[in-house]
């Protein structure tokens, strides 16, 4: 694997979920692949779990690693080709990347959305710039438009807890104060889409996400109607996508006091299967989703959170292999 974004680069999903059964049976056992193989993650923006499940998951295959936090230390960068640097970033993308690629064999990025241009966010400037400048395989460690280690890490999570062998699978925006990308919900689809669930998502209108990632999957503007009959309730807050509205990308389309019925409580959950509650974390509590159901016997946030360890072994695994 050279490049890890899309669900289609994992291949075979069944295959993917074995691997991942395996990696948890003894995580230890491919130490002799990662000797003498450094990875670089570097890091755009903050992060607990990418940054710790990533590491342990490359330590796990014996791999040096290298962190770099860019705006920690690092020169800032700059990533428009053709503008003249007389601000405030020091060092240009296309010096940094086969800079840093000449210390590791494997890097790992993570660089979100600036909100600034829907064409830029969606285009993956930067990432798409570590792809051809590097030479190395690179993984998304959540970029402007996807999360696949975090989709992954939700698939290994949901095919764990199933009790069904096709669940109803809900993936519910919920409000939050800031405005937050798409990347998550994005992947989290596109994943879903690509696996053997009912999958139904649920938002106000105006939050449509990207067809490249929704498909075709049934959207219902009435979240209560939705989460009838749910297995497994996945929530998460996303800015406007700008499908319909070009000009309303990265906004919040309204004030957050008038959309708090849309925050997950046992009131919606009533309704559902006994469904399990996912969400990626970090989590805004009795915005996003109250104290009881998150602490509650039927929340998975905490294993979701233990499989990122397992999914990144997963690719970091699949990458070294192909060294
Ligand atoms: N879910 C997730 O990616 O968490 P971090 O932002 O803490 O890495």
């Amino acid at each position: 694997m050279k490049v890890f974004q899309h669900v289609t680069d994992i291949g075979d999903l069944r295959a993917a979920l074995a691997e991942a059964q395996e990696v948890k049976r003894d995580r230890y056992q491919w130490q002799h692949l990662g000797r003498n193989k450094t990875a670089l993650l570097i890091f755009f923006n903050n992060s607990l779990r990418t940054r710790l499940s990533t590491q342990k998951a490359a330590m796990n295959l014996g791999m040096n690693v290298i962190v770099l936090d860019v705006n920690q230390g690092a020169w800032k960068l700059e990533a428009e080709r053709g503008v003249v640097m007389d601000g405030d970033k020091s060092e240009h993308l296309l010096e940094a990347i086969p800079v840093m690629a000449s210390y590791c064999d494997i890097i790992g990025v993570r660089s979100f959305a600036r909100f600034e241009s829907r064409e830029d966010d969606y285009e993956e400037r930067i990432l798409d710039q570590f792809i051809r400048y590097s030479g190395r395989p690179v993984f998304f460690m959540e970029s402007a438009t996807v999360h696949p280690l975090q989709a992954f890490a939700d698939l290994i999570t949901i095919e764990e807890h199933k009790a069904t062998a096709r669940p109803k699978v809900v993936l519910t925006w919920a409000p939050h104060p800031k405005a937050l990308p798409q990347a998550v919900p994005n992947s989290f689809a596109e994943w879903m889409q690509a696996a053997d669930v009912d999958f139904v998502v649920t938002h106000p209108e105006g939050y449509e996400l990207d067809p490249q990632f929704v498909g075709n999957a049934r959207v219902d503007y009435d979240q209560m109607r939705a989460f009838e009959g749910a297995d497994f309730v996945y929530a998460k807050n996303w800015s406007c996508p700008g499908v319909t509205r070009p000009a309303d990308y990265g906004r919040v389309l309204h004030d957050y006091h008038t959309m708090m019925d849309w925050t997950v409580s046992a009131r919606q959950m009533a309704v559902t299967r006994d469904a399990r509650f996912m969400h990626c974390l970090p989590v805004r509590r009795n915005m996003i989703v109250t104290d009881d159901v998150i602490e509650g016997p039927r929340s998975l946030v905490i294993p979701e959170a233990a499989n990122r360890e397992v999914s990144a072994q997963v690719v970091l695994k699949r990458m070294l292999e192909a060294l």
